[in-house]
């Protein structure tokens, strides 16, 4: 791939420093960022096409509006052919389609039902509630082209628009969501803020004793078996919690029948170890399927039990760790591997960064997230049901079976081995070499201080007397609600590649919706604390937890693709990386730091600090999914 300087600082937009490279030459084309829709519309009948173009006069205001604030389109036109038997939709647009369209979904929605009212072969409508069959329908109707040239091939429209000179309008609140909370597995709206976890990865053997081990979970009689948590208030701490997920192939197991397992989404039915999910989410080299210890291909998990207690618990720990082991020795599941974790003190994971800090607060879930500056996330982001609405003003349960999958969620779980070695001479010597103080590097790597305060709110030293409130009270850019915040557009404190900036903009110029594909992290460390003085022992630790969300490909999947490793349409992150997370190349990534002082950008290589050693898709049924399951 070409080489080209990124310096998007603005101060240096005209200066020498930012000029392109002149050997562009027959390369340029290659890299063209921007992408072109062409889709043709077949009408039912061509003498509707009058109606059809004043109700395209008529929305002109609201798409435009609603283009306007994605930030990766350059233009759009509706163009009917002199017969009226076809409607071209033509648009140039940043990135990825199949990343993006979703969000025309979330944003141009009714527009496009008006318009698909009049459509030969249209998919099903309304197109917030089937959003799959309306991408489908888009990509199989986006006709190919001929690139033949642009003026500014590598410029974005957030590199052309340049800063943000309006403020955004105001991001309503979404209407408190009626959950139901004795259904709902615990872990999604709950951090039990335990200190050890231990996840048992099983297959069924036999789906007679699978359903009755599962019916067992559920019975409500403690003295049975032990039972699964819920998000249900509780009087008294319980000595421990238990969860459950099964992947599509452990849904296959239970003897689902055929039709019912094809409507799940195609990223759960594949799973993450098939090659066309693993490769863009960059589980390549050390990091590929063939290498895990969980999830492995030949090794097909069906059902991951995590149980979960504080330190003071730990014989009822060790206690529901045998009792399950008796239960799965009864019910002919075989225990293919188990993995431990265990909070390290100050909630710090093993770069020495304190975690657990950001979670999106879910409309109308209890918590003790505090108010931070993004609007509430809409319970349909996380839950699957018909009342749950998504930001899309859909729902992402489908055609799925109510009985199965109200009040159910997805989660990639993934182990994910740290290398803090690496990453301790990445900060001293990026630090020696560039004159910068260590922590700051570790800083600017993450976007917090290892303390937890974040850069934009402590961008000169880290304050450790925030409270908990403050630490996660800040945005990126002012906003409607905020509009006197500092805008930090450059990245001068927090850069635009950090890794909790990549994963939530927030309300940053970004190419997309603004506060969208949030997720619910439940991660602990797992392995010994690095000891300096023991570098070499050889020990693997990391991260092992569960990624909640309600649709893996719009969500977790396309953090991890476009946000972590593939980003090169946002102001900031071309050629590079999360430093982090990502997936870098073997010379190592690229990562710029900006101190706003007269210097240049720094720019840092980074080698890859995480390789993924497991990984499983799972759903997390309700309680009612889960007896459903136990009678079949
Ligand atoms: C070993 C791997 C990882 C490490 C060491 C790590 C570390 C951290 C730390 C220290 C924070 C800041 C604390 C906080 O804001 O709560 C954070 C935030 C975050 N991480 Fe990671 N993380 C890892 C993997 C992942 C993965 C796989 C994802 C998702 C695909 C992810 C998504 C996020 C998100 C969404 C935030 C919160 C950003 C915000 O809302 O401001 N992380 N991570």
């Amino acid at each position: 791939m070409h080489e080209s300087r990124v310096c998007t600082h603005p101060a240096a937009a005209s200066a020498e420093a930012c000029r392109e490279p002149y050997d562009r030459g027959d390369q340029a084309l290659e890299e063209q960022v921007q992408n072109a829709l062409n889709l043709f519309l077949t009408m039912k009948n061509p003498a509707q096409m009058p109606a059809l173009l004043d109700i395209l006069e008529q929305v002109k205001p609201r798409v435009q509006a609603a283009l306007s604030g994605l930030h990766y389109v350059h233009f759009a036109r509706f163009l009917p052919t002199r017969d009226g038997s076809t409607l071209l939709v033509i648009t140039e647009y940043d990135g990825d389609l199949d990343a993006y369209l979703m969000d025309f979904v979330a944003v141009l929605g009714d527009e496009f039902n008006a318009i698909l009212e009049f459509v030969e072969g249209a998919p099903r409508l309304p197109v917030q509630q089937y959003p799959r069959d309306f991408c489908d329908f888009v990509t199989r109707n986006n006709l190919a082209q001929v690139k033949a040239w642009s003026a500014y091939p590598e410029k974005t429209v957030i590199e052309i628009q340049g800063p943000r000179r309006t403020l955004p309008p105001a991001v309503a609140e979404p209407a408190p969501a009626n959950l139901d909370l004795a259904d709902i597995q615990g872990n999604i709206l709950r951090g039990y803020r335990v200190s050890h976890a231990r996840h048992f990865a099983l297959a069924i053997s036999d789906n007679a004793g699978a359903r009755d081990f599962i019916n067992g979970l559920v019975c409500g009689d403690e003295r049975l078996s032990p039972q699964i948590s819920t998000a249900a208030h509780w009087q008294e701490r319980p000595a421990y919690f238990l969860n459950i997920g099964l992947t599509w192939d452990g849904l296959q197991a239970f003897g689902l029948p055929a039709d019912t397992l094809q409507c799940f989404p195609a990223a759960f039915r594949e799973g993450p170890a098939a090659e066309s999910r693993a490769t863009p989410l960059g589980d390549t080299g050390a990091s590929a399927p063939a290498n895990w210890v969980i999830g492995h291909p030949e090794a097909p998990v069906h059902v991951l039990l995590s149980l979960y207690a504080d330190a003071h618990q730990h014989a009822a720990f060790e206690q529901q760790t045998c009792r399950l082991r008796q239960l799965f020795t009864a019910h002919g599941l075989r225990e293919l591997s188990c993995f431990d974790a265990s909070a390290l003190p100050h909630d710090q994971v093993h770069f020495g960064y304190r975690d657990s800090i950001a979670q999106p607060r879910i409309a109308g879930a209890p918590g003790r997230e505090a108010a931070d500056m993004q609007p509430a996330a809409s319970a349909g982001e996380f839950l699957l049901g018909k009342d749950y609405v998504n930001q899309y003003s859909g729902n992402f349960i489908g055609d799925l079976p109510a009985a199965l999958c109200d009040n159910a969620s997805y989660a990639a779980l993934r182990m994910l081995k740290q290398d803090v070695r690496a990453f301790d001479d990445l900060i001293n010597q990026a630090g020696q070499r560039h004159n910068l103080y260590p922590e700051l590097v570790a800083a600017k790597l993450m976007g917090r201080w290892r303390d937890g305060s974040p850069l934009t709110l402590a961008p000169e030293a880290p304050d450790g007397h925030m409270s908990r409130q403050r630490l996660n009270n800040f945005d990126y850019a002012p906003t409607a609600e905020h509009p006197t915040y500092y805008d930090d557009a450059d990245g001068l404190r927090c850069p635009v590649g950090a890794h909790i900036r990549r994963l939530n903009p927030r309300g940053a110029l970004v190419t997309g919706k603004p506060y969208s594909r949030r997720i619910i992290r439940r991660g602990m460390p797992y392995g010994p604390a690095f000891d300096p003085g023991q570098a070499d022992d050889g020990i693997e630790r990391g991260l092992l937890g569960l990624f909640i969300c309600a649709d893996l490909a719009m969500q977790y999947e396309f953090l991890m693709r476009t946000w972590v490793n593939q980003d090169i349409q946002t102001r900031g992150l071309q050629n590079s990386r999360d430093p982090i997370l990502g997936a870098q190349p073997a010379e190592g990534g690229q990562f710029v730091i900006r101190t706003g002082d007269n210097r240049d950008p720094i720019e840092l290589t980074v080698p890859r600090l995480v390789t993924t050693r497991g990984s499983l898709y799972l759903l997390i049924p309700g309680i009612g999914g889960l007896r459903y399951l136990g009678s079949r």
